[in-house]
């Protein structure tokens, strides 16, 4: 089977292509620049250069393959319009990549929610979310045009990486911002909980939508929950820093822009994904992001600041 993933050089869509390749898929894969085509290259992806703005390309490699995975953004609209219009009356699958700050609060840190949403939680989506959910609700829809279009609405994702690049988005920048200041910090209080998943596990699952996720489904993506303030805590054990201090949102805002500072790092997420496991048959394994961060954690990996 040829699949086409998009974000092939960055953290989910070379773990979900590592993974593949093991499979025996033979994966297209979409990068931005030269330098991470031959990178990806040498993983065995064929590298496709281009954007998520050349609709061109993007319409071209989708016919193409028979199959799409987009894990290069949960946010870019006009990309995966052109990639479902392709694939339109195709009954091909596309899998899309979303993420859990869709059903984040505006905690900023000071308070650990109560509420626990599986897919079908009816929520508000506070304004700064609107377009991904807008995105989110279009992709579901497209099972209507005979497209087998999928979600999976990622939770906190660590573990490094299996492709080309080893960080991802939420611990990463903790742990840069601890190093660089020598203060392990959370926003507010630390009292704010989300879910999270390895991402060994998160690979699995997308193999396993891959081959029979329903058309028009969404599954949240999780296997276990920590607050702020414990994960900080835990980065500060590893680094061999002082107690954890709280951070002002204000600050944190300075340093990673509104939407990581309040939705990264200071709301509460969180999911369960019994549906991944009953429809799916979704087995995760590992279990303790604490265990990750203090035993497993490379130190010495790039991070790309958030913002
Ligand atoms: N990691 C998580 O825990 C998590 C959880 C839920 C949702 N998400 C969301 O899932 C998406 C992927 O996350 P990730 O952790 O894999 O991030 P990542 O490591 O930054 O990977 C994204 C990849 O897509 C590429 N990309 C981004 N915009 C592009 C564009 N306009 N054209 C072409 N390529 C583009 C990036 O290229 P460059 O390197 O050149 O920028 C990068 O290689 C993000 O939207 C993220 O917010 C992540």
């Amino acid at each position: 089977m040829n699949v086409f993933i998009t974000g092939a050089a960055g953290y989910i869509g070379g773990s979900v292509a590592a993974r593949l390749l093991k499979e025996g898929y033979k994966v297209r894969g979409l990068v931005r620049t030269a330098e991470q085509a031959e990178r990806v290259r040498a993983l065995g992806i064929e590298p496709v250069v281009g954007t998520l703005e050349d609709s061109d390309i993007l319409s071209h490699e989708t016919r193409l393959a028979d199959a799409v995975i987009n894990a290069a953004s949960s946010d870019h609209r006009a990309s995966v319009e052109a990639m479902l219009d392709a694939l339109a009356g195709s009954g091909k699958p596309f899998l899309h990549t979303s993420g859990s700050s869709v059903i984040g609060d505006d905690a900023r840190g000071e308070w650990k929610s109560d509420k626990v949403f599986a897919e079908d939680t009816p929520f508000d989506v506070a304004p700064e979310k609107a377009a991904r959910a807008s995105l989110d609700k279009l992709i579901i829809d497209a099972a209507q045009r005979n497209v087998r279009s999928v979600i999976l609405c990622n939770t906190m994702i660590y573990g490094t990486g299996l492709g080309a690049s080893p960080n991802s988005v939420q611990i990463p920048p903790l742990v840069a911002q601890a190093q660089k200041s020598g203060v392990a910090r959370y926003v507010g209080k630390g009292f704010n909980v989300w879910s999270n998943v390895h991402i060994k596990d998160v690979v699995e699952l997308y193999l396993l939508a891959l081959k029979k996720a329903p058309a028009g489904s969404f599954y949240f993506v999780e296997n276990g929950e920590a607050s702020y303030a414990d994960i900080v805590a835990s980065i500060a054990k590893r680094l061999k820093l002082g107690a954890p201090q709280p951070w002002p949102v204000e600050e944190a805002i300075k340093e990673w822009g509104f939407g990581h500072a309040v939705y990264s790092f200071g709301s509460n997420s969180r999911v369960t994904a019994t549906k991944a496991r009953k429809e799916l048959g979704w087995q995760p394994t590992h279990t303790s992001v604490f265990d990750w961060i203090e035993n497993d954690m490379q130190l010495d990996a790039p991070v790309v600041n958030p913002r």
